[in-house]
């Protein structure tokens, strides 16, 4: 399955994609606010991940999307959406490699996310959560009309630190209305 937007297509991962995905995920500023990318990134991690989101995509817990930039075909980042079928919702999480950062492309790429979670997955509700100090992933779940929902305080431990996490999430019927 494919997703297109103005200046990104969604699709999935390929075993193709392994180094790109090794290399932008292994940055340790990457890293450093996301719950669940290791650093230094293990050898074999990207296969293994691509070879998982086949997985759970098939059984539909999860779908992973590579995020290509049109008008080069550059992998510019990861997008995906966890969900919990019998409650209609969907955790969202992210990255945009280093090099790209700033130009719009998270943005743009969730926006379209939530559209396929909410017109084609027919979700009820769409949450993320973000590090308390990573205030560029709150602005994107901001951008794309989430709302904040509270702090979780100390919720995780990385690298032998304690880390609050900001929750922001957006039900369907707002998203109804945002789009008029
Ligand atoms: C968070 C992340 C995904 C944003 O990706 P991106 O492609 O750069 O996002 P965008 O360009 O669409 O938007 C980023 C916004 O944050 C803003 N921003 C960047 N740094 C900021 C900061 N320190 N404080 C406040 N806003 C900031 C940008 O100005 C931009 O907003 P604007 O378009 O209104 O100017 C990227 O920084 C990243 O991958 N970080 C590491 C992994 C991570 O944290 N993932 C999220 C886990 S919840």
């Amino acid at each position: 399955m494919r997703l297109y937007s103005d200046n990104l297509i969604l699709r999935p991962f390929e075993l193709e994609d392994a180094h790109i995905v090794g290399l932008l995920a292994g940055d340790y500023e990457i890293a450093k606010t996301t719950q669940n990318i290791p650093h230094p990134y293990p050898k074999g991690a990207a296969e293994a991940f691509i070879k998982r989101s086949h997985e759970t995509t098939k059984e539909g817990t999860h779908h992973d999307f590579a995020i290509i930039r049109k008008h080069d075909n550059e992998l510019v980042g990861a997008i995906a959406l966890g969900i919990t079928p019998r409650y209609k919702r969907a955790e969202m999480g992210y990255w945009t490699g280093k090099p790209y950062w700033g130009q719009g492309y998270m943005t743009e790429a969730a926006r379209r996310l939530l559209k396929f979670g909410f017109e084609e997955l027919d979700l009820n509700r769409i949450y993320a959560f973000a590090f308390t100090s990573n205030p560029a992933s709150s602005k994107v779940m901001k951008k794309i009309g989430m709302t904040y929902e509270g702090t979780l305080v100390q919720h995780v431990l990385k690298w032998d630190q304690y880390h609050d996490l900001d929750a922001y999430g957006i039900l369907s019927q707002t998203y109804q209305k945002l789009q008029g």
